[in-house]
């Protein structure tokens, strides 16, 4: 039998990518899967947790007893987050949210013209990390880094800028690790300066491990 070791912790996480609309056909998006979210949102609903799991487009089912919102731009990912940020407890940010959209949504299909190249104008989107770092109360705040270099100087940045308690940093150029695969090899960074370099594992183990350091870092809080 699992141990309901996180009853009466309230999960907010975020999974899956983004999409960023051009016209009513068109997205800007990224690779994505949505796994890594999910493994948590499952472990932590077994462990007794209740879990809120805020989605992007993914082809995953969201595991029984979890309450999923479904959003497809990070504007909508965004609303939803701060609609339920008052009543978690713990916020997991697993979404890899798309960094800029176009500036204009066509209300219909855009043509193909007569250019052979053309220019798309894009706007950064919100930091929605940063917004909650701004509302957040009493939250544990864990954020994601998928990089493709310089892995550990981008992971602190993040860590630092995005007020955040913990950030768990995936080398996405490495085959096993990262977006689409069931595997992750990640390296964890804490607020205390200390990080921790875990083997390659399945994304439900990682989750499960990653579970076990919130209960450490609530502990810490609290002695
Ligand atoms: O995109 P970036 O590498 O900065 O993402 C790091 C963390 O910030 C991730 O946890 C991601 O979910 C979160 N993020 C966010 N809003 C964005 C971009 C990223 O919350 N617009």
């Amino acid at each position: 039998l699992t141990p309901q070791d996180l009853a009466g912790e309230t999960f907010l996480i975020t999974a899956g990518p983004t999409r960023e609309e051009l016209d009513p056909v068109r997205y800007l998006s990224n690779y994505s899967s949505g796994k890594m979210g999910y493994a948590i949102a499952l472990a932590a609903c077994r462990r007794g947790a209740r879990v809120i799991l805020v989605s992007g487009p993914t082809a995953l089912t969201p595991p029984a007893g979890v309450l999923c919102r479904n959003v497809t731009s990070a504007e909508q990912m965004k609303q939803a987050v701060l609609e339920a940020l008052p009543q978690s407890t713990v916020v997991v940010k697993a979404a890899a949210v798309a960094d800029y959209r176009p500036v204009e949504r066509a209300v219909q299909k855009i043509k193909k013209g007569k250019p052979e190249q053309v220019e798309m104008a894009l706007v950064k989107n919100p930091d929605i990390l940063a917004a909650v770092a701004q509302a957040k109360t009493e939250q544990l705040v864990i954020g994601f880094a998928a990089e493709t270099h310089d892995l550990e100087s981008h992971a602190l940045a993040k860590l630092k800028s995005k007020n955040l308690d913990l950030i768990v940093a995936n080398d996405v150029s490495c085959p096993q690790a990262g977006f689409d695969v069931d595997t992750n090899l990640v390296r964890l960074f804490y607020r205390d300066g200390t990080s921790e370099q875990w083997p390659l594992m399945s994304k439900l183990e990682v989750a499960d491990r990653l579970l076990g350091c919130v209960e450490r870092l609530r502990s810490r809080e609290s002695s």
